[in-house]
């Protein structure tokens, strides 16, 4: 594995030439994505400024230029008219002024109806290496490019920690006023999120308190990326608490959680109804994003990154990682979120695949289920040892995932083995397999494990148990790995 010095993880890109090498070569590698957003070189981390505006889907990731490392991050900016098709657009944001000069950390947008608005950290540092975050906003111009205010629109405060970043901004129909919500670290190192208000996107914001989430007061150690949404009637408060072990989550310390309840903006509480649940059981999920702007109430658009912090992927060695899910929506059944791939995705399928007993590289697997245990098998090699093994547990109600038999082993001291217990039967699975990525829907999203997956040209086999029907669909490409910088 590359050491990377400090000067070369914070190398500011002066021209797209001294990139273009690095493109050109991870353009080749067998695992770069056909049909999920993935970085243009370098590494790709959380989404950010997720928005539909003007009939047009703007997404941008954290990106580090120079490799698969967290070095001097950017916001890459793609787009897309159907969240499916996606297209290059350049950077977005870049760390070029004073109080960013060493990132344009995450953050999200709002459109006022008339105009697109970014709020996102500016990741300051000194000579000496002390870090001020920043709240700042940008704007998207009228050749689709974001343009940043002059100024911070307010600094950090002094009785948190340093780790005050993430802005997720919303608008609050009842008290006629936007809010910001600002993942943070108390003092005596708890996660939590801060929030601000002002009647104006870019000015008047005022510091509001600390949000209160009632029995979640020591619930890790830095609540990164919330966002927090109106969905059918419920608030739906996402975060990515850090610094601690989760139940069923192996080593990791790393987790992506959502709570449904209440936000009362008088108290700065919000009061959930009920425990919080992963968003995901998977292996490589952080960060998730939803995008502002979705008009319909019973429903939430999210993105989220294929990756977690601190961890190491294969892809390391070609110079580049990460990539983000498939659009996903969002709805609240039964007390709880359901997560489907976006309408419109079987537009992608290319011819129903007929070679049973194998998988094409880029595909859907549609699988049913007779009452009873099954054992599934992605990835197995010809004599159907190895590969990414799901087996149900019926009785207990349990899919374990196995990802140890791959030959590509990877985050092996974290987790390799999890957990996903159901809350109703195994009966479907849709599966979307990438050149390196599995997402899969179980019971028509009760239940959702993504992961990432590097299989070798012989890992191409699939197996199931008896009582599984597969019906499984070639891909198309849906994303262009053009250079645009
Ligand atoms: C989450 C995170 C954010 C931060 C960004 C920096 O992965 O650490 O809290 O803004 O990544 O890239």
């Amino acid at each position: 594995m590359k050491e990377w010095t400090r000067e070369e993880r914070y190398r500011v890109l002066q021209s797209p030439e001294e990139i273009r090498d690095l493109h050109d070569r991870i353009a080749q590698s067998p695992y770069r994505q056909a049909y999920h957003v993935q970085p243009v070189t370098g590494l790709s981390s959380d989404p950010n400024g997720f928005a539909l505006y003007d009939g047009v889907w703007h997404l941008f990731y954290q990106w580090c230029p120079w490799g698969a490392v967290h070095g001097l991050k950017y916001w890459y900016h793609v787009s897309s008219k159907d969240l499916i098709t996606w297209k290059n657009e350049g950077i977005g944001l870049a760390p070029d002024c004073e109080y960013d000069n060493k990132g344009t950390h995450s953050g999200s947008a709002i459109s006022d109806g008339d105009q697109l608005y970014f709020f996102y950290t500016g990741n300051h540092r000194d000579e000496n290496w002390i870090r001020t975050p920043y709240t700042c906003a940008a704007i998207l111009n009228e050749e689709g490019k974001p343009v940043k205010l002059d100024k911070p629109l307010f600094g950090p405060r002094s009785d948190y920690s340093e780790h005050q970043r993430d802005p997720k901004i919303v608008w609050n129909e009842e008290k006629k006023k936007y809010f910001i919500f600002i993942g943070a670290q108390t003092l005596d190192l708890k996660g939590t999120a801060l929030i601000y208000e002002s009647e104006h996107l870019l000015d008047g914001w005022k510091f509001a308190g600390q949000l209160r989430v009632p029995g979640y007061e020591e619930f890790g150690g830095m609540w990164e990326c919330p966002c927090i949404q109106r969905i059918s009637g419920k608030d739906v408060l996402i975060f990515s608490p850090q610094y601690t072990k989760l139940p069923g989550r192996g080593e990791s310390t790393n987790h992506n959680v959502y709570l449904i309840g209440q936000m009362d903006y008088d108290t700065l509480t919000f009061t959930p109804e009920g425990e919080f649940r992963y968003l995901d059981y998977g292996f490589d999920f952080y960060a998730a994003q939803l995008a502002a702007n979705v008009t319909e109430n019973d429903k939430a658009v999210m993105i989220t990154w294929i990756g977690l912090p601190d961890n190491h992927y294969p892809t390391e060695e070609e110079d580049w990682e990460g990539s983000m899910t498939l659009a996903r929506e969002l709805r609240i059944r039964n007390g709880r979120l359901y997560q489907t791939p976006v309408t419109g995705i079987e537009q992608l399928r290319d011819g129903e695949w007929t070679e049973s007993g194998t998988i094409p590289e880029c595909c859907e697997a549609d699988l049913t289920f007779a009452p009873g245990d099954h054992e599934i098998v992605f990835f197995a090699k010809e004599d159907g040892s190895g590969g990414f093994r799901i087996r149900y547990d019926d009785s207990a109600g349990i899919c374990t995932v196995d990802r140890t038999g791959m030959n590509k082993r990877f985050n092996q001291k974290v987790f390799e083995v999890l957990e996903m217990p159901l809350e109703s039967p195994l009966k479907t699975m849709r599966v979307f397999i990438d050149r390196s990525s599995i997402e899969i829907f179980v019971n028509e999203g009760e239940e959702t494990f993504t992961s990432h997956v590097y299989p070798e040209a012989e890992e191409r086999y699939f197996t199931c148990t008896e009582g599984c029907g597969a019906k499984v669909f070639r891909l198309k490409p849906s994303v262009t790995d053009d250079f645009v910088i």
